[in-house]
């Protein structure tokens, strides 16, 4: 089984548990790059929150792997301003994500989750989404703990994906 984990991370806690996910299923990485915003600073960040607010979607280097080449695609993006940041939505909604199964992830400083992860859902098209993980950044201090929740959940998507090529 391939699997493909595409996410974009500002400050290191998504890619972290990108690539917990790939080291448990062997899986490949795509990290999204925004182009041409600015999120350093005191203005970036406002930008930034704003953005994820508004639901504003990005333009993004193109992407390097063919959603089309694997079987199972893993999408991760941090929370901003409740919601998921304008990159992971400007991926979302132009890649042929070729009605791959999906299983998402989201990192957050605590709140707005739920809200987060019913976006990624509602961007995956037609209910391919086999599970979902959120992971809070004072998990990200204890590694051991977050690396064993991390993989066991990955594996899990694995072998939901499985059994419904069967
Ligand atoms: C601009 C901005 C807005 C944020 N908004 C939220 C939020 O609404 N809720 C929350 O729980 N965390 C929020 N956070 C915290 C991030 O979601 C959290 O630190 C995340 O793990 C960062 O991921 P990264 O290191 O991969 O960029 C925000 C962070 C930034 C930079």
């Amino acid at each position: 089984m391939k699997s493909l984990v595409v996410y974009y991370s500002k400050s290191g806690n998504t890619r972290r548990v990108a690539e917990e996910i790939a080291r448990a299923v062997g899986g490949e990485l795509e990290e999204l790059v925004e182009v041409g915003v600015k999120r350093s600073g005191a203005l970036g960040f406002l930008r930034a929150g704003r953005d994820g607010m508004r639901g504003r979607a990005s333009k993004i280097d193109a992407p390097k792997k063919r959603p089309a080449d694997y079987d199972l695609l893993f999408i991760g993006s941090p929370v901003w301003g409740g919601n998921i940041v304008p990159a992971v939505r400007g991926y979302m909604t132009s890649a042929d994500l070729a009605s791959k199964p999906a299983a998402v992830f989201c990192t957050a400083g605590g709140a707005s989750v739920e809200r987060t992860l019913a976006t990624l859902h509602s961007l995956t098209p037609t209910s391919r989404v086999l599970g979902e993980l959120a992971v809070l950044q004072g998990e990200l201090k204890s590694p051991e703990a977050l690396s064993h929740r991390v993989a066991t959940w990955a594996k899990e998507m694995v072998a939901a994906a499985g059994a419904r090529e069967k």
